[in-house]
């Protein structure tokens, strides 16, 4: 059984399609379709204007179909076109925009909310590009429009439990039977102001397959970088929470969910 070379795991139309089955049962995307609900009854948009809900990194596109079918009107950009496709031709698909980019591709000041999930926003990790994205989704939202996003404390040190052996799964293949994957930490740099970055591979390996792996590296950023970042990008952080159930940031919690709001 061969390796291939590392690929980008959301460029490669193989990984994209193993997304779903790995990350299934998740509670952030009824955390977001609450979040809609809530705020379209106090929105301040015109009285014909559609609530509109633009997903940044909508990857498959798993909440963007779950909120058409609440009735928002709803954009998801991702610039991975392999994530797009899936997005695309789910069940559901049609009732939502796609558009291949980032937030600076998204129209501007027509989102009353928007969002990036599944810990998009590690992913942005360099500096300048993560400014960038905080000024563009401020720019596509209206005036009085929420920013929703969340990301691993890392207070908690999440890494240090991404072993082969606690990430190891088995997940159902969309051909048929299974696959296995699993995570092998390669680098932690805890000296950056900003947060900590790490590096790690993802692995799977399916029967009469070749194994393939994909690195990727995140930054964790603690709660007063992500709330400094906010509000120099113009928005009034109104809430954070530390759980999907909507509780507070403690010792005990492993996400920093932020809300700014536009001013
Ligand atoms: C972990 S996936 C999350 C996908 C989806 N939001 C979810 O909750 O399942 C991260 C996504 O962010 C996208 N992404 C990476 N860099 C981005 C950027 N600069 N702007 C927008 N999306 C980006 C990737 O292509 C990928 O689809």
């Amino acid at each position: 059984m061969s390796t291939l070379p590392s690929t980008n795991p959301y460029e490669d139309p193989e990984s994209a399609r193993l997304y779903d089955a790995e990350n299934s049962g998740r509670e952030d995307v009824e955390f977001y379709r609450r979040l809609a609900r809530k705020l379209r009854g106090t929105a301040a948009r015109g009285a014909d204007a559609p609530f509109t809900v633009l997903d940044i990194g909508c990857g498959t596109g798993v909440l963007c179909v779950d909120l058409a079918a609440d009735g928002h009107r709803v954009l998801g950009v991702d610039p991975a076109g392999a994530m797009l496709e899936i997005a695309r031709t789910r069940p559901g698909g049609e009732r939502v925009t796609w558009i291949l980019g980032s937030a600076d591709a998204a129209p501007e000041a027509e989102a009353d909310l928007a969002v990036m999930t599944g810990h998009a926003a590690q992913q942005i990790v360099p500096a300048d590009a993560w400014h960038a994205l905080l000024a563009s989704a401020h720019r596509a939202l209206r005036p009085g429009g929420v920013l929703a996003f969340e990301s691993r404390d890392p207070r908690r040190r999440p890494w240090e439990h991404w072993t082969p052996e606690s990430t190891r799964g088995d997940f159902p293949h969309p051909d048929g039977g299974v696959f296995t994957s699993w995570v092998e930490l390669l680098a932690v740099d805890e000296s950056g102001a900003d947060g900590v970055v790490e590096t790690h591979r993802g692995i799977t390996e399916r029967e009469g397959s070749a194994r393939r792996s994909a690195e990727e590296t995140l930054i964790f950023r603690p709660l007063e970088v992500l709330r400094a970042d906010l509000e120099a990008a113009g928005f009034a952080v109104e809430q954070v929470h530390g759980d999907w159930s909507g509780g507070p940031v403690t010792d005990a919690t492993a996400e920093l969910i932020l809300l700014g709001r536009r001013a």
